[in-house]
Formats: structure tokens, sequence, C-alpha cells
């Protein structure tokens, strides 16, 4: 990943090169709950060691991975330097505190492109400096923020990271005329969305589904088993919910949203401690989800099959004319904008990233200043670029720690 757009001014030409390949690295994680983070150990003399990864949420942050692997290959790493994509934390959460981690490992230097949203008065950083480890930031600030761009927005508004997801035929139909839509994908997507379901927080769906495909909504192995972690299934509508509906399932985990308002279903998605939801269905419950912009990953199974006719996958999305389409960028992250899975393909996209015009970085940096409470003149080259997004969506005081998350 070209990291020199940014400012380098102050790293090392071996710096800026592991601050790119921890980009890359990073961009191998799945999106969801946590951030992607890469992080890479140098030696003393510049020379990379380890590069590791963040693989989601309950799994080891990218330092420690790459410590672990450091540790279990018998280096030493007194006096090496970690280059690490964001602030490495200071708290327990699922895991232990990278921070920590860091200086038991004996590492004097760290450097990271971006601050933990999370914590931004008192992160690692503090902790790293307190302990005598030399730390410097905002190398490829830039390219750290616009890979979890997204995942910044969502923590600022104090909602759950969305994913959407559509399976679908060529013609844009997720059902035919009589109501079928079992199975337009290929056995490899669904398999493919059982993973995901497995590591999201909640999965939801309108009532319509409910009453119509009385789907479990469970997180099944190939053999059809339900299989680890599940995800809460959550119903958006206002009628009531069959008491012999499958989504009951054994466990009764199931949330009934009674609202029609996707930004009222996420603050009580978020209070009930969902940070990763996976919007499934159908129509009208993705359209409202993707008019409102709330939507930050788009996971589209495409199989090669006509309809003509049928549930069309989109409602009125509110767009007129075409300068008013809704624009998405093809996402290289999490295994890529286009892979194959059988028959189908399945596509992979962001929202595209439309900065708000007229907001320098001086003005953004001391609105910036009036959210995290530092002052305009600390909200200055990394903090600016944070500014903007932190900027850019509504906040909501209090939300900034994730407890289920990272
Ligand atoms: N291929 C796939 O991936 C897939 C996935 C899921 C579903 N499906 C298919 O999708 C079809 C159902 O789609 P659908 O659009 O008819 O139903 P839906 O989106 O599942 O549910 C619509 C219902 O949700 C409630 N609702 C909640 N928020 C709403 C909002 N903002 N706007 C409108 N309604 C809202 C309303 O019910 P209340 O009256 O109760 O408020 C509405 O009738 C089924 O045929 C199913 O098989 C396909």
């Amino acid at each position: 990943m070209d990291v020199l757009h940014g400012d380098s001014t102050g790293f090392s030409a071996a710096e800026v090169t592991a601050m790119g390949a921890a980009l890359s690295a990073a961009a191998l994680g799945p999106r969801g709950a946590n951030p992607l983070v890469g992080a890479v150990i140098l030696a003393a003399d510049g020379t990379p060691l380890v590069t590791g990864y963040h693989r989601g949420a309950g799994t080891a942050h990218a330092e420690a991975d790459a410590v672990n692997q450091a540790v279990a290959a018998g280096m030493n790493l007194s006096g090496a330097t970690i280059v690490v994509t964001l602030e490495p934390c200071n708290h327990t959460g699922l895991t232990g505190p990278c921070a920590q981690a860091i200086i038991d490992a004996g590492i004097t230097d760290v450097i990271y492109a971006v601050d933990d949203p999370h914590d931004p008065a008192a992160g690692g950083a503090g902790t790293l400096r307190s302990a005598g480890v030399r730390v410097r930031s905002g190398l490829a600030a830039d390219a750290a923020l616009a890979l979890n761009r997204r995942w910044f927005d969502a923590v600022a508004a104090g909602r759950p990271f969305v994913t959407l997801h559509i399976a679908q035929t060529l013609d844009s139909r997720i059902a035919a005329s009589d109501g079928t839509s079992q199975w337009i994908s290929s056995p490899e997507s669904l398999a493919d969305n059982h993973a995901l379901r497995g590591r999201i927080d909640a999965i939801l769906v309108g009532t319509q589904t409910v009453l119509v495909d009385d789907p479990r909504l469970t997180a099944r192995n190939a053999a059809g088993e339900t299989a680890g972690k599940q995800p809460l299934r959550a119903v958006m509508g206002h009628r009531a919910i069959p008491a012999d509906a499958a989504i009951h399932g054994d466990d009764g985990n199931v949330l009934h949203l009674a609202t029609h308002d996707p930004s009222e279903a996420l603050d009580q998605l978020f209070d009930a401690g969902v940070r990763h939801l996976m919007v499934e269905g159908g129509s009208r419950i993705l359209s409202a989800f993707l008019g409102a912009g709330f939507v930050d990953e788009l996971i589209v199974y495409l199989a090669p099959t006509l309809l003509g006719s049928g549930t069309p996958a989109l409602d009125d999305l509110g767009i007129g004319t075409l300068a008013n389409a809704q624009r998405w960028a093809w996402d290289q992250a999490s295994g890529g904008a286009v892979q194959v899975l059988g028959r189908d393909l399945r596509l992979h996209l962001s929202p595209e990233f439309t900065p708000t015009a007229g907001a320098g970085r001086a003005e953004t940096a001391s609105r910036a200043a009036a959210v995290t409470g530092t002052t305009a003149a600390d909200a200055t080259g990394t903090d600016a670029v944070t500014a903007t997004i932190f900027d850019s969506i509504p906040h909501r005081p209090g939300a900034a720690t994730a407890p289920g998350g990272y």
C-alpha cells in the first residue's frame, strides 16, 4: 500500500515501508466490531522481523499477534520497533492491553498511524511513554483512516458497524413471485454467509421475512448443525412474531424492534451490546438501512440465475435522478472486492467517500477539539484528519467505549 501520500517527515525509509506492509496486513482481517489493524516489528537495524494483523473480535490484536509470533520464533525484541496502523490499546477487553504487551516484550520504539478513538484522552500512547517507550504517530494517517473510515464513523456515532447482505439473482431478485427464495445462492455462498453469522453480534430481518420464510437465522456448519458463537436474532417491524416462529430457537435469543426507524433500531441494538450487525433482508429492510446511509459494508452474493419477476432486492430509495445515485466503492479488504463462490460471485463494497465541501483542516480541527476535549492546537496533522470523520456524523456522548467489541 502506498503510504507516501501523507507526511513521512521524521520517519526512516524502513519505517515507512513497514507501515505500508502493516496497512496491507491489516486489510487481510474481517470488517466488523473491531477495526482492521496491522503491525510490523523491526529489529534495531530496521530489518523487518514479523508481521501481524487482527483477525476479528475476540482474537489477538495486531500487536499481540506480531509479538506472539516473534516470541514463538525465539526472537529477542529488546530495542525493537513496532510499526502499527492504530494506537496500541490500553484496556482489557476481550484480549489484554497491547501497550503492556509491548512494554513486556522489551520493545523500545512505537510508531502508529492514528489515535484509538475509543479512549482519546488516555490511550496506550500515554502508558507507553510513561514506561519510557519512544512513541511517534501520524505516519500514513490518511491511509489508516481511509482503511477504517466507516468503523471510525460508527464508533463516533455510538452505533453498531453495519454489514448489509443481499443474496440475489442476476436481475436483482431476492425471491420469486410465489415467494420462494431458498436457495438463490450457491452452497459456497451459503457457507460464507454462515461463517459471517458466526462472527457478528446480531442479524436483522423484517417481520415479513419472518412471516413468509420462517427462518432460523442461526450460524450453521456444512452439516446444518448450529456451530460456535450465535448472533442475537433481531426482527424489525410492528407486527407480532408468532409464538411458534423458528426464529425463537431453543435459546430465545431474539429481540423484537417494534419500529420502522433504522436509527432507533440501531440505538436499541447498541444498548443491547451489539457492535456488529448484519442486515439480512428483505427488500424493505435493506432499503431502509441503505436509504438512511447506515450501511458500512455491502456484500452481494450474485447468482447467475434469472427470474424476470418476483421481489426486487431493493425498494424505492427515494432517488429521482442519477446525480443523486448512491455511489459505492469496491472494497479490496477482507478477502477482496470480487470472489468466486461456486457458481456465484461475491461482491464486496463500501460507501464511496465524499469529503464535506469547505471543511478545511483548521476548521475541522477546532470542531474536533470540542468533541474530544482537546485544544484546537492539538488537533493538527493526524488529529485533523480524525476530526473530519468525527465532525461528519452525529456524536452520542458517553458511547465511546464499546465493551462488546474492541
Ligand atoms: N435473498 C435474500 O437474501 C433474502 C433475505 C431475506 C428476505 N428475503 C425475501 O424477502 C421477502 C420479504 O421482503 P419484504 O420487503 O416483503 O419484507 P421485509 O423487508 O422482510 O419486511 C418488511 C416489513 O418490515 C417492517 N418494517 C420495518 N421497518 C420498515 C421500514 N423502514 N420500511 C418498511 N417496512 C418496515 C414492516 O412490517 P410491520 O407491518 O410489521 O411493521 C414491513 O412490512 C421474502 O420473500 C423473503 O423471502 C430474501
